[in-house]
């Protein structure tokens, strides 16, 4: 064995802590909270707005508070792409087809907040990926 896996062994099993995730205090989960929220917040909000579009056509007409999007059964088939997919892959869908819009990166800030958002309100439901 070299040198340096002994040290890191001996580190490893001398000092569980350094094998551990990093320290966080619960001043650290409150910020990380209030940051997802505020991101899940700004989701709502493109997801209301005719924004992401160009015809005046909000998500949340067809979406009414997220409904039938189920991002819990992603990756799954979609018929629309014929093959698995990602969520992301349908919110552009949605962008480019009922509101005409321009496509977002998947990791788009706009992106993000929408699956922020999405996710928030069907917190606690049970990954299902591939139902349908
Ligand atoms: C005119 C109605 C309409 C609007 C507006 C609309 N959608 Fe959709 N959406 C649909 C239809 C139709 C489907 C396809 C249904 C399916 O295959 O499950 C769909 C599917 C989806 C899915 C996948 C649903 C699933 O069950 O897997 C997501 C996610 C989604 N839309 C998000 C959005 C977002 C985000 C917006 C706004 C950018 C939006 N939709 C705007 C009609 C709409």
């Amino acid at each position: 064995m070299n040198t340096m896996i002994k040290v890191i062994f001996i580190l490893a099993f001398a000092y569980p802590g350094f094998v551990q995730a990093d320290d966080f205090k619960k001043s650290d989960l409150k910020r990380w909270r209030e940051q997802f929220d505020e991101v899940a917040d700004e989701g709502r909000r493109l997801f209301t707005s005719p924004d992401l579009g160009s015809n005046g056509v909000v998500c949340a007409q067809c979406h009414p508070n997220g409904a039938n999007t189920h991002p819990e059964t992603y990756p799954k088939f979609q018929k629309q792409l014929g093959r698995v997919a990602m969520m992301w892959e349908m919110v552009n869908w949605c962008i480019l087809n009922p509101l005409e819009g321009k496509p977002l990166d998947a990791d788009d800030p706009e992106m993000i907040a929408i699956h922020a958002y999405l996710a928030k309100e069907r917190k606690g439901v049970q990954l299902d990926p591939g139902r349908h």
